[in-house]
């Protein structure tokens, strides 16, 4: 039996660097390894915990799902859809939000962090189940394994714990799923801030030309020491660097010595890290522009995705009920 992989992402519309690299890589070395199966969730709802503007949902979900695709994500092998479609998440959310208390819920860092980072006053009830639909996204494909980046790994405690306290009170049905955690830290934003985020305004996206990449990169901050061309830098605190070791690993080290002689300055290095960075995503961009011309193509790709992820979630509902004797 193959293991099933469960990942996911709310959809913000096109994406950025560091979502290929703190993610999508990972997921595509786990579809091209046959133990696995996986599923990739496009986390509409979960969109609703922080923002009730719906109005660009769908095409949010869309520009994502195209920036999968064309990164390599195979819709044939593993199936792509939404949650918002598939009506058994809300139903399992509904049985889990009665396995889980508050008071554990009010401790979720993460929660506790996005409270802060948003000045959130009061927070919704949704907000605060918002691991709890995240269990009911996993368990319903009855997921093994969950590659996420170490800020969900508090997720995916609690949903080993709402699928203990289910197997314990009604019977097995849910595995104890691990995460995977991505190999790569987090790129950082061209603002030097350590999270790359399109609400931060400092992302570099996946579908950024050449000429955009060169604007973004003039802006970025580098070291505050090196302010003429041949002062010696220090790359270890540069972010221009940390692109440099992920999208240039050819030339990496030449830049590294570079910059500290004070032989390279920061116009030319930049300019270096946007050519690679545009050079790396260059096949990925083409396809991208093949698959934007085609949206009913990947609406299509959707609703099969859906299809299949439906049969998986009526299993396991169908189960559920048995178990609890709702018949
Ligand atoms: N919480 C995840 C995030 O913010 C998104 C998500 C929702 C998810 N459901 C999931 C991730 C299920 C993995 C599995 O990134």
């Amino acid at each position: 039996m193959k293991k099933i992989v469960l990942s996911g992402m709310r959809p913000t519309g096109r994406l950025h660097i560091g979502h290929y690299v703190g993610a999508l890589e990972n997921w595509i070395n786990l579809q091209n390894q046959d133990q696995y199966q996986n599923y990739h969730l496009i986390a509409d709802y979960h969109v609703l915990t922080t923002s009730l503007d719906t109005s660009n949902i769908e095409n949010d979900s869309i520009e994502m799902a195209i920036d999968w695709i064309a990164s390599g994500i195979d819709p044939e092998k593993s199936p792509i859809f939404r949650q918002s479609q598939i009506k058994e998440h809300t139903e399992l959310h509904l049985i889990f939000s009665m396995l889980i208390t508050t008071s554990r819920l009010e401790r979720n860092p993460t929660v506790k962090e996005q409270v802060r980072d948003l000045k959130i006053e009061n927070i919704t009830y949704g907000h605060l189940g918002y691991p709890v639909l995240q269990a009911a996204d996993i368990l319903l494909y009855k997921g093994n394994y969950v590659p996420v980046g170490e800020d969900q790994v508090p997720h995916i405690e609690i949903t080993r714990e709402i699928a203990r306290k289910f197997n314990q009170t009604w019977g097995e049905v849910f595995p104890e799923p691990e995460p995977i955690l991505t190999q790569f830290a987090r790129l950082p934003g061209i603002d030097g801030n350590a999270k790359m985020s399109k609400s931060l305004n400092n992302a570099i996206l996946i579908s950024d030309e050449l000429e955009v990449l060169k604007q973004k990169l003039r802006k970025a901050v580098t070291d505050p020491q090196k302010i003429r061309k041949n002062d010696p830098g220090r790359p270890e605190i540069c972010l221009v660097f940390t692109y440099h070791k992920k999208f240039n690993a050819d030339e990496v080290q030449d830049i590294e010595s570079g910059c500290r002689s004070g032989s390279l300055g920061c116009v030319e290095c930049k300019l270096k890290c946007a050519e690679k960075i545009a050079d790396f995503f260059e096949p990925v961009r083409n396809k991208r522009k093949e698959l934007e011309e085609k949206p009913e193509f990947i609406k299509e790709i959707l609703i099969n995705g859906e299809a299949r992820a439906r049969q998986v979630a009526q299993a396991t509902m169908k189960e559920v009920h048995e178990k609890m004797k709702f018949g």
